[in-house]
């Protein structure tokens, strides 16, 4: 945990408004903190040049408007932006802004800024707020850099990975899972973006509660509102009682926005309100509801692209990336392949309740050097099929080329992420209808444990007919 001593901390407020500057400092004091507190730029600069003399208190953080009442243009606010992070890199900036004016929000952290609040500001939201920036600014020392140094600290248990891009990340979980800052996991499909997402959770004090996982792919506008919000009895035709939505199911936990590249412009506005001050109306409620929740997003697209081609809301990806995590793809991180293809081994065997299996050291090099379009999930469909197909129990580079060879340099589109377990490998286009009865066949002996009446039966076939097959595919019992 990055725990902050507030009676330490120093918050310098910057705001032209005697009476926001009043109850900032109440609510800010209340809370534990130092405030100082300056009128206009002019004054805000001089308290941070004489907070840096050495009997002076420091002052840790800026949070400060954008608006003077000079001009309403913002200008004089994201000038003093400007001075500040050209003098005093390391001191982190909240803005705050009128709801109306997020483009000057946006604009400020190009220029800087940590984060954006909007106002009128919501007193949880704004020390939330504060608290994850100084955390963030505290977790920037050196972080354990060995797996098993970061193994030691956290649960990183479902994450097979060594190399050094996936270590990376792994420490920037470490640094970053404690504190209530929005992630933003990038990464081809098939990369592992949600296990990241588990294992952020899981390492969060949130790990009590729950990680609600939404595809946001899959949803369409109209249901936007009542999946996400929930509704209230009598809301619509079909609402016959109240439903809970995902945010206040996420309550004191997580929430996973799953493929938020896909979602459309209605909906991203919606969903940015939320993100602003953790506050919604169920719909057919006039009632607003607060929910406290931690958001991990994820997606495979270039929200970077979509962002300048206007198919994503800079306000929003500003909301969501305070933090963002670039998986890197397989073929990036070869070294790791060797390691996913046994763990993977072990998985399997244990499904199909198998003897055990071994991999030639010869087809793991061969392995290393497939591009693997689809990633993690392609590897180890790949490793799956080969296992149930073969009757082997030393997978060979032979046993690789002839059952998957062809397809393992495949367009990654053509991988159905819908079918992600282990035991889900039969796709349309992916096996011929001679595989595919080979493969339920194995299935069957492994079920049953190979006692043929039993297997015969479960495939609704007679026992001469078993033995057939047996020899056709050439299965030995
Ligand atoms: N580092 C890893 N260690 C172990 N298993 C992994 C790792 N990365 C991915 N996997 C496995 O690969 C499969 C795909 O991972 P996941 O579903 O997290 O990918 P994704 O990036 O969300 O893909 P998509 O964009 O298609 O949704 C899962 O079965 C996951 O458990
Ligand atoms: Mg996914």
């Amino acid at each position: 945990m990055n725990l902050i001593d507030k009676s330490q901390t120093n918050i310098l407020v910057v705001d032209d408004d005697t009476s926001v500057i009043a109850s900032i400092e109440l609510l800010l004091k209340q809370s534990g903190y130092q405030v100082t507190s300056a009128l206009n730029p002019k004054e805000a600069i001089a308290k941070l040049a004489d907070s840096t003399n050495k009997e002076a208190e420091p002052i840790h953080l800026v949070l400060q408007d954008m608006n003077f009442s000079r001009s309403t243009s913002g200008k004089e606010g994201l000038q003093l932006l400007k001075d500040i992070k050209s003098k005093y890199r390391t001191i982190p900036v909240l803005l705050m802004t009128a709801w109306g004016s997020i483009e000057l929000a946006v604009e400020g952290i190009k220029c800087g800024a940590k984060d954006f609040l909007t106002k009128p500001w919501d007193n949880r939201q704004l020390i939330r707020t504060i608290e994850t920036c100084l955390q963030l600014n505290l977790s920037q020392d050196p972080q354990p850099t060995s797996r098993r140094q970061l193994d030691e600290r956290f649960d990183f248990k479902a994450i097979i990975g060594e190399d050094p891009l996936m270590l990376d990340v792994l420490s920037t979980i470490s640094r970053v899972a404690t504190t209530n800052a929005p992630v933003l996991i990038l990464g081809e499909s098939g990369t592992g973006k949600e296990l990241i997402a588990d294992a952020i959770h899981n390492n969060s004090s949130r790990k009590q509660n729950e990680l609600v996982k939404v595809n946001l792919g899959g949803m369409t506008t109209s249901l936007f509102e009542s999946e996400m919000f929930g509704h209230v009895k009598g809301a619509f035709t079909d609402a016959k009682f109240d439903r809970l939505g995902r945010f206040e199911l996420a309550n004191e936990g997580s929430i996973f926005l799953d493929e938020i590249g896909d979602l459309d412009p209605t909906s991203q506005v919606k969903l940015l309100r939320i993100l602003q001050d953790q506050s919604f109306q169920p719909v057919g409620s006039s009632k607003t509801r607060r929910s406290n929740f931690r958001v991990i997003s994820a997606t495979n697209r270039s929200l970077n692209e979509m962002v300048a081609n206007n198919q994503f809301r800079e306000d929003l990806l500003y909301r969501i990336n305070l933090i963002t995590i670039e998986l890197p793809p397989l073929r990036k991180r070869r070294g790791d392949i060797g390691l996913l293809a046994k763990q993977h081994l072990e998985r399997v065997e244990k499904l199909y309740v198998l003897d055990t299996i071994t991999i030639e050291d010869e087809a793991i090099r061969w392995l290393e050097n497939q591009p693997w379009p689809g990633n993690v999930r392609q590897l180890t469909q790949t490793i799956e099929r080969v296992i149930l197909m073969t009757a082997s129990q030393t997978l060979s580079t032979g046993d690789f080329v002839s059952i998957a060879g062809k397809d393992i340099g495949r367009n990654k589109h053509s991988f159905d992420n819908s079918s992600k377990d282990a035991g889900s490998e039969i796709q349309a286009g992916n096996m011929t209808l001679d595989e595919v009865e080979k493969l339920m066949i194995v299935k069957a002996l492994s079920a049953y444990k190979k006692n043929i009446t039993k297997v015969a039966e479960g495939l609704g076939i007679s026992r001469s007919a078993l033995y057939r097959r047996l020899e056709k595919y050439g299965i030995d019992l």
